[in-house]
Parts: structure tokens; sequence; C-alpha cells
């Protein structure tokens, strides 16, 4: 691999768990992405350009935990400088901490020459998202890395199977200006045990997700959007604000309809965009008093990539 100084990257947005798939699934998505210069350095400085909030000390970022386990492992000299342009809201449920330790781990490879194949920065992205949410996991920084769908199927050691999405899927994210209680609190309100019948359920509609997406079949897909377990216990600690009510509305419109991650943002497929549905669903965001936007995009067959 040639080595250079210097390299600048764009990351997409990803959605994860897409319903039942919980810690298992992701999709990359064309828009937003955040865009990045890495180069080498003497000394550690990165600085965001942009006005959503990003941790760039060393010690206390993604970047940081990122280069500094990569530096220690394959014992890489100097440091890095990293000059950050924003596009994914931070905090939101849209993978914006997946996109800066995915673009850390790319940029380090190309820039050190490492070689590593695609799947084992993978497993460095994951080491960050582990640093936020207290422990490693892979469906956000699987589809940042590798574009497309993916199924984490194993983690120890890590296995991940990618698909593309199907071309004529469209998502609509809906971004709500609520405050986010962490990753960690949002994992910390999930039941130890659940019910045989919920299991059960979680069950059935991953595995029409699965189905649809190896069959690229978007109906498929838009009918395996439920979950019993994670988005109903979020709701309930108030985590997902107008849940239900979306939910309400994606079926009437013939959506799919999910928490994006951890939320709070929500997130709907189906087969193409409707405006009547965007205006549903903002109309009843301000029906409760809630300030929030809708934004159309599509699965991204890209994954972190240089400019
Ligand atoms: N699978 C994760 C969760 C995604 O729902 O907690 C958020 O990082």
């Amino acid at each position: 691999m040639l080595c250079m100084d210097s390299i600048s990257i764009r990351a997409p947005a990803t959605t994860a768990n897409l319903g039942a798939g919980f810690d298992v699934c992701g999709m990359a998505l064309s828009e937003p992405f955040d865009e990045f210069t890495f180069s080498k350095s003497d000394a550690w400085h990165a600085a965001n350009e942009t006005a959503f909030i990003a941790a760039t000390d060393e010690q206390k970022s993604v970047f940081g935990f990122v280069w500094n386990a990569m530096k220690q492992e394959f014992g890489l000299p100097g440091s890095l400088q990293i000059s950050a342009k924003k596009g994914i809201q931070p905090s939101a449920g849209m993978g914006s901490s997946a996109a800066e330790a995915s673009a850390t781990a790319f940029a380090v490879n190309e820039l050190f020459g490492l070689n590593l194949e695609r799947s084992e920065l993978v497993h460095w992205a994951g080491l960050g998202e582990g640093f936020t949410a207290g422990n490693p996991h892979y469906d956000n920084v699987a589809p940042c890395v590798l574009g497309g769908f993916t199924i984490t199927y194993n983690t120890n050691p890590l296995k991940v199977k990618r698909l593309d999405a199907p071309k004529d899927l469209v998502c609509m994210l809906v971004v709500s200006e609520v405050t986010k209680p962490s990753t960690a609190f949002a994992r910390s309100v999930l039941p130890e045990q659940v019910p045989r019948r919920d299991a059960l359920v979680n069950c059935q509609y991953l595995s029409r997700l699965l189905v649809g997406f190896y069959e690229n079949d978007v109906q498929t897909i838009v009918s395996g959007f439920g979950d019993a377990i994670v988005e109903p216990s979020r709701a309930r600690a108030g985590g997902l604000p107008n849940f239900l009510q979306f939910k309400k509305l994606g079926d009437q419109h013939g959506f799919g309809t999910a928490s994006s991650g951890a939320g709070p943002t929500l997130i709907a497929f189906g087969a193409e965009e409707s405006p009547a549905f965007s205006d549903a669903v903002l109309d009843s965001f301000s029906r409760k008093g809630i300030r929030a936007k809708t934004i159309w995009t599509k699965p991204s067959a890209l994954g972190v990539h240089a400019l």
C-alpha cells in the first residue's frame, strides 16, 4: 500500500437495529455524512469546523481512542491532525460516533500503510463505539465501514455479512429537537429477560427483514419492521418521543418504521418518497409541541471512503 501524509474522507450516517435487529443489523445512508481530513503530525491536534459539537480531545474522544488503540497495537509513530466537517448530528441515533470511529480506523490504515481488510477496520472502529456506549457493538460501524446493509452475526470472533440494499428503497429520518439520554442510558432501560411471546414476535420480524434484504424485495423489508422488546422499553422510558403515533402513521402510509439506533431519531422505510407522510408526521410532532424535521435519504452502497 502506498503511504500518504494526508487523506480526506467521507463517512456515511448509519441506522442501526432496523426494528428487531438490535445490535445486529445496520444500514449505511447516502445522507447525511461527515467529512474529515486526517494528516500525520508530531502532536495531536483535532478540530471540528461545524456547529455540531464533537469531542476532539485525544483522551476524551472517539478519534483519540481509536487512534491510540491502533497506535499501540501496530507500534505507530507520531500523532494525528484531524479536521472534521460534521454533517451528522451527534447523539441523535444516526451513527455520528460510528462515522468518527470508522473514519479514524480507515485513515490510520491508509496513512500508515497497514494493509488491513475492511472487515478488520470494523473491529477497530467498534472499539470507538465501546468508548462512547460502554461496550463495543458493531451495528453502526459495520455499515459505516462496509456500506450497504450489514448483519453482525458473530462478535467473538467478529463476523459481518454485507448485502446490497435495494436501489428503490427510500428512507425518511425524523430528527426531533429533544435532548437525548445517552446510549448507555438507553441500553440500561432494556429488560434482562423477555416473555417467550415477545422473543417469537421479534424472531419473526427479524426473519422477514433478512429475507427481504436477501431477496432485494422492498415490500418484504417494509413488512419486517417491528420490535416487541427494545423499542417499547425505550419508548416507555421517554427516549422515543411520539414513537407510537409515528408507527401508526407509517402503517397508514405503507412505511415500515423503527427508531434509528437508540433514537431519538426515528426512521421509516418505503418504496417511494411521500410528502403526505412527511407532512402527517411533522404535524403529529408539532401537535405535541416537539420541533422536528424530516430528511429523505437512500441506502448507500459505499462505506467510508477517500474523497
Ligand atoms: N444497537 C445500538 C442500540 C445502537 O440500540 O443501543 C446505538 O448505538
